[in-house]
């Protein structure tokens, strides 16, 4: 329970519904954006369901677990735009898909359209639902929060976290980082991201600078799983094992790269 229980009731068939449809309009476009846009939208399902679970297990109540599967469901609103003009998923000042959905979301009222009874959600809890789109890919959520703000930011980071290595071995390597696998395995890493996994913290994405620590920074969102049961379900899924079961061409990146995969296995298993 966070606070005093609301009485909205949403529909979250027709929720989910209307975000369908949104997100189909990008179907159009050419097939690599296309695969991109399909695995953001089974990627917007699978997360929605894992807010709902989180919620469920920290006993809300039935309107604060709906909130949370609602900003499972628009979370990743402004990938799609990012990804037909940009076509990758690497966010940018400019092009910032957390910040790009937060703004079409609630600064140009698409929610309103989303969500037919917009207008019965009190000014808090649409701040609430706003600072959690914007902030869901933050490397560190900012202190000003409110404790009610928090819970749901840190609620859909882990929620996210808990899919995003599905969606990169589902979707395959090519789709999610635009290089070939030989491409990344060929690279080397920084000792920034070496660094963030023996510190079990989440990787600086502006540090990533090859491809390999793209994919390293990917490995290392393991650390935002904060919840025993976040990480059981991860090391069950077997996804993230998958993204680890490769070897670089190179002796002396390989050796890293394996003391970094037993620091990985030591945190999920624990
Ligand atoms: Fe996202």
């Amino acid at each position: 329970m966070l606070g005093t229980p609301k009485e909205v009731v949403f529909d979250r068939k027709e929720i989910e519904r209307r975000c369908e449809e949104y997100f189909s309009v990008y179907d159009l476009t050419q097939e690599r954006t296309r695969k991109m846009c399909e695995a953001k939208t089974e990627h917007s399902r699978i997360v929605a369901s894992n807010c709902e679970n989180i919620a469920r297990g920290l006993n809300f109540d039935r309107y604060d677990t709906d909130l949370a599967w609602i900003i499972g469901e628009l979370h990743d609103f402004g990938r799609f735009g990012q990804i037909v003009v940009t076509k990758t998923f690497r966010d940018t000042d400019k092009w910032n898909h957390a910040h790009l959905g937060a703004s079409l979301l609630f600064k140009h009222e698409l929610v309103d359209d989303l969500i037919s009874n917009w207008d019965e959600v009190d000014e808090e809890d649409r701040v609430v639902m706003e600072k959690a789109v914007y902030h869901h890919s933050d490397f560190r959520l900012p202190e000003d929060l409110t404790p009610r703000e928090r819970t749901f930011c840190t609620l859909i980071q882990e929620a996210d976290q808990t899919d995003i290595f599905r969606t990169i071995v589902k979707s395959g390597w090519e789709t999610i980082y635009g290089h070939t696998k030989e491409e990344i395995l060929d690279s080397d890493f920084s000792d920034a991201i070496v660094q963030a996994f023996f510190c079990h913290e989440l990787a600086d994405y502006s540090k990533r600078t090859t491809y390999a620590g793209y994919h390293l920074a990917h490995i290392a969102l393991c650390f935002g799983l904060k919840s025993k049961a976040a990480r059981h379900r991860v090391a069950e899924q077997g996804y993230l094992e998958q993204m680890m079961d490769i070897e670089f061409t190179h002796p002396a990146v390989e050796e890293k790269f394996q003391q970094i995969t037993a620091e990985v296995r030591n945190y999920l298993y624990e």
